[in-house]
């Protein structure tokens, strides 16, 4: 099968989560940048990385790399590649995005148009045709220039990955799936041991949790803009999903606990649960963070609080810290894993983290702090 080249990306701070799970996956690493992963697959691959990577935002298909000081070189260069070997004469081919990084190219309107130029160029040339008709399946174009080193590829996604398809209504400060994802990932927890989110908002840790929990493929429940594509063999992508149902535990029993103060942000954590097919895993309930409880032994608390990031809202978050850095205290055997832009975290919560990560929610700065409890002698 034909070799080709594929780029997930994923946020700052995610490089090495998302490429273990790439290899994982079986395929082979070429590259490791900031926010981009470029692997070796086949067209299989494409299907295979959308449907089972929980941290990457986009798998993109790379198209070609090459370096640009002016935009008749960005042309020539874009016009050589052979864009027939997946557009068709009546594909539609947005030029979705344009980035450009520390590059004489700066101006991203105008890399878009000419991109898009030379493409219509090469596409009218070789199918012979004085007018395309963009009628047909979209193979979204993204260019992205890095200190002038141009790296043109198409769109396998769709929308971001982080839309796995659960959340129909969001609540406030919801983080994405991938962070939660993420989140989890970095943790050694797993389904034999006990997990509460105690500020679970909209659920999506605990839903991701149950997720790697039960081995459901994160993009199971949603379309890809590669699906409708002539190159992917509709019978081996079935089967490709087959697979992945036949994949999910379900002989597991465990169940993990939400809880937050906000009755409307439960229900949605309710539905969203449900529309993720793991709510009989998890047990949502109105309670208050500083009323943690369990009897268990060597569980985990994995959670994103509030971050008190308006001013009006600072001196309850900092209360809120110090109260839960006392109510944890009760769970002594147990590990905390929690997230926040608050850079004073560690004093209020009245303890120094065993690890501190940098990632990014949004386009927030944040701390993942990891408080290690001690190992268990026998689960
Ligand atoms: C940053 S949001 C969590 C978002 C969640 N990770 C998600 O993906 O939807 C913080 C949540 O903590 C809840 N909350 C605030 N104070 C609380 C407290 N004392 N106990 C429990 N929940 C609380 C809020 O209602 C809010 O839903």
């Amino acid at each position: 099968m034909e070799r080709i080249e594929l780029i997930a990306t994923c946020n700052f701070g995610v490089e090495a989560v998302l490429k273990e799970e790439i290899i994982n996956l079986g395929y082979d690493i070429r590259k490791v940048e900031d926010g981009r992963i470029t692997f070796m697959a086949d067209v299989r691959g494409i299907a295979m990385a959308n449907i089972w990577l929980r941290t990457a935002e986009r798998i993109h298909l790379k198209m070609a790399e090459f370096s640009a000081y002016s935009f008749e070189e960005l042309f020539q260069n874009v016009k050589k590649i052979e864009w027939e070997r997946w557009i068709k004469k009546t594909s539609i081919f947005p030029v979705k995005k344009a980035v450009s990084l520390k590059s004489r190219l700066y101006s991203t309107p105008d890399v878009q148009a000419i991109t898009k130029k030379a493409v219509v160029e090469r596409l009218k040339t070789v199918y012979k045709v004085d007018w395309l008709e963009e009628s047909g399946e979209e193979y979204p174009i993204h260019v992205f220039i890095n200190k002038n080193n141009v790296t043109i590829t198409i769109d396998t996604s769709g929308d971001s990955l982080y839309k796995r398809g659960y959340k129909e209504r969001q609540s406030e400060a919801s983080i994405k799936e991938t962070l939660a994802a993420l989140m989890v990932t970095l943790t050694p927890w797993n389904e034999s041991r006990e997990l509460i989110d105690p500020f679970c908002g909209a659920g999506t840790i605990l839903i991701e949790a149950a997720m790697i929990g039960l081995n459901i493929a994160p993009g199971l429940n949603r379309k890809f803009v590669f699906e409708n594509w002539s190159q992917m063999n509709k019978e081996e992508l079935k089967s490709i999903k087959k697979q992945a149902f036949n994949a999910i535990k379900n002989d597991l029993d465990f169940k993990i606990q939400g809880y937050d103060t906000d009755e409307q942000v439960l229900k949605i954590a309710r539905e969203n649960a449900e529309n993720a097919g793991v709510a009989d895993y998890i047990h949502f309930q109105k309670r208050d963070a500083r009323d943690i409880s369990s009897s268990k032994k060597y569980g985990f608390i994995i959670t994103n609080p509030p971050y008190g990031e308006r001013m009006e809202d600072k001196a309850t978050v900092e209360v809120l810290y110090r109260d839960i850095g006392k109510a944890f205290k009760k769970l002594d055997t147990w590990s905390f894993y929690i997230i926040t832009s608050n850079e004073d975290f560690e004093g209020l919560f009245g303890r120094r983290a065993d690890k501190k990560r940098k990632l990014y929610n949004g386009m927030l700065k944040t701390n993942f702090y990891s408080f290690l409890g001690p190992k268990p002698k026998r689960i």
